[in-house]
């Protein structure tokens, strides 16, 4: 049986929620800490407040036993060994991580640390982040021994938090001490052990059977550097197949087939590689600003980065040009969108290539009739209905009577639509498909003018 291990999450946003319910799956006592009184009282009334695939069953079998919510930080503290913060860290004006709410949340640990803890990065930070926490912690009053600073980067994607927390491809733990270590050991046991998939059978149809992970112990500046070299290589790999996505049009090629044929070479792999409107979301944008900064701050040359950049921007400005060929010109048109969420199967917006889309659009004098499953009530609160921009219900709501549809957002959802009716509700049979969610063969035999994104126009 594996040792349960008092734990406090700091920050309930995507991770930190995600961290502290998947911790109690694995048998662990948790505190979860916010300032956000209204947040603390939803979380503890069993609302999520964000979607995410299977995190309210969890919070369900969770709240207020093994997972206990609070605004009280000094009391987590006092009663945990080991304390996680994932509070955001957001980009600044100059493109580095804004560290402020780390340094405020280091600020008030260290307040009430009365006996040993172990202090875990889990917020993604620019490596040296750990060295500016200890040190903090030692102004702050905190006797060196009482302390050790490690970083456990966290890999979870959106829409697939929950499966991706509880069956990682790897679990790296940056630890410059072995009693640091040894917690964090502790900690992913049930994992690494394999011990928590012999006794679960896991979540029904998602994530049923996984290898236990690899458990990677490395030095905290290189567990802090993997994970902003993770998502810049993601995020790399996506403009890299984009870029190639246009080559392929240029040409009359397939990006599919090319994708494929790339991917079965062990070397590359097969995944991220699916071309699109750009990648956005809180995570690659932010995180590819922010380790251009670090390279650039240390004296290094890492022009690659702009350069991918660069491409995510053209991806969405082709976006629109290929629209406009479609429909000769866009003033005064009438654009369906389906798709507001950054991806499919989560109502986050941030950075959400889709609704930068929509702004271009609206820009053009074009008017937008748009769905999405779950982002609308948070679209709107930044980019509110008017004469030319409506929400709607479903995507046949959002396809009536439009001059073309458009796929902005891979839901699965989209990927199953009655093609009939959608022919029935356009004004036009056209639809760009900015995520290559259809066959272009099967949607030239239902009648469809279908553009989309590196594939040839069957005809
Ligand atoms: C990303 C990473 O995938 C996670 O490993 C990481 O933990 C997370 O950032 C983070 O740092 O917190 P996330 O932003 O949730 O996760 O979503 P992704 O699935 O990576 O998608 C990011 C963007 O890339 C989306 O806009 C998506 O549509 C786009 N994308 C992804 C593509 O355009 N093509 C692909 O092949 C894959």
């Amino acid at each position: 049986m594996s040792k349960h291990i008092p734990i406090a999450v700091v920050g309930s946003g995507y991770v930190g929620l995600v961290a502290a319910v998947c911790f109690a799956e694995m048998g662990h006592d948790v505190i979860c800490v916010d300032n956000d009184e209204r947040k603390v009282a939803a979380l503890r009334g069993g609302d999520t407040l964000i979607h995410e695939n299977h995190l309210p069953e969890l919070l369900e079998r969770y709240r207020n036993t093994k997972v206990r919510f609070t605004t009280d930080l000094a009391e987590a503290t006092r009663e945990c060994q080991a304390i996680f913060i994932a509070v955001g860290t957001p980009q600044s004006e100059t493109g580095d991580a804004d560290l402020s709410y780390v340094e405020a949340v280091t600020c008030e640990i260290a307040r009430s640390i009365d006996t040993y803890k172990v202090i875990v990065e889990k917020s993604t930070v620019p490596v040296y982040t750990n060295e500016w926490i200890s040190r903090a912690l030692e102004r702050n009053g905190v006797a060196r021994h009482l302390f050790d600073v490690v970083s456990n980067p966290e890999f979870l994607r959106e829409g697939t938090a929950v499966c991706d927390f509880l069956h990682p491809d790897r679990i790296v733990v940056g630890a410059d001490s072995e009693r640091a270590a040894a917690v964090l050991n502790a900690i992913y046991a049930p994992l690494t052990s394999g011990e928590y998939y012999e006794r679960t059978s896991g979540i029904p149809g998602v994530c049923s059977v996984s290898q236990p992970p690899p458990f990677l112990l490395t030095s905290t500046k290189s567990a802090e550097i993997i994970k902003h070299a993770s998502n810049a290589f993601l995020a790399l790999k996506i403009s890299f197949i984009n870029a190639v996505s246009n080559l392929c049009e240029a040409t009359n090629a397939n990006v599919e087939q090319v994708a494929r044929g790339m991917g079965l070479d062990s070397r590359i792999g097969p995944r991220f590689l699916r071309p699109g409107i750009g990648y956005g979301g809180s995570c690659f944008p932010k995180d590819v600003a922010a380790f251009r900064s670090v390279a650039e701050q240390l004296g290094i040359d890492f022009s690659l980065l702009t350069e991918v950049e660069k491409i995510n921007v053209q991806q969405k400005r082709r976006f629109l040009s290929k629209v406009r060929s479609a429909l000769w010109t866009l003033r005064g048109k009438r654009l369906g969108v389906l798709g507001l969420a950054f991806k499919g199967e989560t109502d986050d917006i941030r950075e959400s290539p889709a609704i930068e889309l929509v702004r271009m659009f609206l820009g053009e004098g074009c008017s937008i009739t748009a769905f999405d499953p779950a982002a609308i009530q948070r679209t709107e609160e930044i980019l509110p209905a008017g004469p030319n921009l409506k929400y709607v219900d479903d995507a046949y709501a959002a396809a009536a009577d439009a001059d073309a549809l458009l796929i902005l957002t891979d839901w699965s959802e989209f990927a199953a639509l009655d093609l009939q009716r959608l022919n029935q509700a356009l004004r036009y049979p056209i639809i760009i498909d900015g995520r290559n969610m259809y066959d272009p063969a099967v949607m030239t035999e239902n009648g469809f003018t279908y553009l989309s994104v590196g594939r040839p126009t069957a005809h």
